[in-house]
């Protein structure tokens, strides 16, 4: 079968009807819901991102959707059911947890994560890589952000399946999640399709600083002239999800408007950090850090002013750093 009618897409939209169900019937429900509550979640909210509860147990959803040997083996292909390669033993994946669908861009459930009621290890689990889900290519909550905007301004992307929701709760509806994994060029790509404006707002500790960089340098490649990105850096010790919760809507949008910087902007300031452009040496250091950066970027108007910026703060002339042939080194 193609990706378009693969037979997993049923399963794993039966196996989204389940935990939800669960959620609201389970014996142990009201550890689930409690623990919701506890972030700040509403029965809308949780509806309008479809979670549900993965029981504790090793052959809930199995028991309840494979009648049969090969149905199980779609519900491993699935990536709901693992196979222990040794015993042979089969084993529900997501067990005591809160689930979190993962939609295509056509609303179809293509995987789950699901995140531990407490504090125990590891915290998140994710779908497996499936024929269907693709986690270089997916973005959490980008179907959810379609459903509740008629036009998208603009989109905010985060770490975590939590700050999307958290944000939702509060009406910043506009967020989306890499699904563990850095930020592609082919996540960029997408969101450039339906917008001009991408917003990163990533976890103000070294893991989320990191992270930005990185997806600087994801951009760089995509950055058509009319196209626009920033960067949000929350206060140490915050994610999207404690700030607002903490602080509020209208603070939390205040500071999207006022704080977040142009990519430009955070280039050289970060470049700087690394070779700051007070001696010779340090503008030269400068510059070769700068150049390969700057000629990455397609857009030929920002590239040019790029180039400008490069050349004030360097002081060098812009016919020096255009990069010219190299020159050939002496034998010696
Ligand atoms: P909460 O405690 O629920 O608020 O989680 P968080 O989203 O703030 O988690 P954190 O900032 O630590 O991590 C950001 C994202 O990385 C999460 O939303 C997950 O997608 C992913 N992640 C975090 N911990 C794990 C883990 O133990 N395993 C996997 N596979 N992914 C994780
Ligand atoms: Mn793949
Ligand atoms: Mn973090
Ligand atoms: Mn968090
Ligand atoms: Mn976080």
């Amino acid at each position: 079968p193609t990706r378009q009618d693969s037979p997993l897409y049923p399963v794993l939209e039966n196996a989204a009807a389940y935990y939800r169900q669960q959620l609201r019937q389970h014996a142990q429900r009201k550890r689930a819901v409690d623990y919701l509550k506890q972030r700040g979640l509403s029965g809308h909210i949780a509806k309008l991102y479809d979670i549900g509860f993965a029981p504790p147990g090793w052959n809930n959803l199995m028991g309840h959707l494979a009648t049969n040997s090969s149905e199980e083996k779609l519900l491993i292909e699935a990536g709901l059911v693992v196979e222990n390669p040794d015993s042979g033993k089969r084993y529900d994946r997501f067990r005591d947890r809160i689930t979190f669908p993962i939609h295509d861009s056509r609303g179809r459930v293509i995987g789950f994560g699901g995140r531990v009621l407490g504090d125990d290890k590891p915290k998140y689990l994710n779908s497996p890589e499936t024929p269907v889900f693709h986690k270089g290519r997916e973005l959490y909550g980008l179907y959810e952000a379609r459903l509740q905007n008629r036009q998208l301004e603009d989109i905010l992307v985060v770490e975590g399946y939590m700050d999307v929701i958290a944000l939702a709760q509060h009406g910043v509806t506009n967020a989306v999640a890499t699904l563990g994994t850095a930020t592609s060029e082919e996540h960029l790509k997408r969101l450039f399709r339906l917008v001009n404006s991408v917003v990163f707002c990533f976890d103000g500790d070294n893991a989320g600083r990191q992270a930005a960089w990185r997806a600087l340098q994801s951009c760089l490649p995509v950055l058509e002239d009319g196209r626009h990105v920033r960067f949000m850096f929350l206060p140490e010790g915050h994610d999207p999800d404690s700030l607002i919760r903490q602080e509020g809507h209208d603070a939390f949008r205040a500071r999207m408007h006022h704080q977040a910087q142009p990519l430009t902007e955070y280039l050289f300031r970060h470049l700087a950090e690394e070779a700051p452009p007070d001696s010779l040496e340090g503008k030269a250091h400068l510059a070769t850090l700068a150049l390969p950066l700057i000629e990455q970027v397609p857009g030929s108007l920002l590239r040019r002013l790029l180039r400008q910026s490069l050349q004030e703060r360097t002081g060098m002339d812009l016919d020096d750093l255009r990069p010219g042939p190299t020159p050939t080194a002496s034998t010696e």
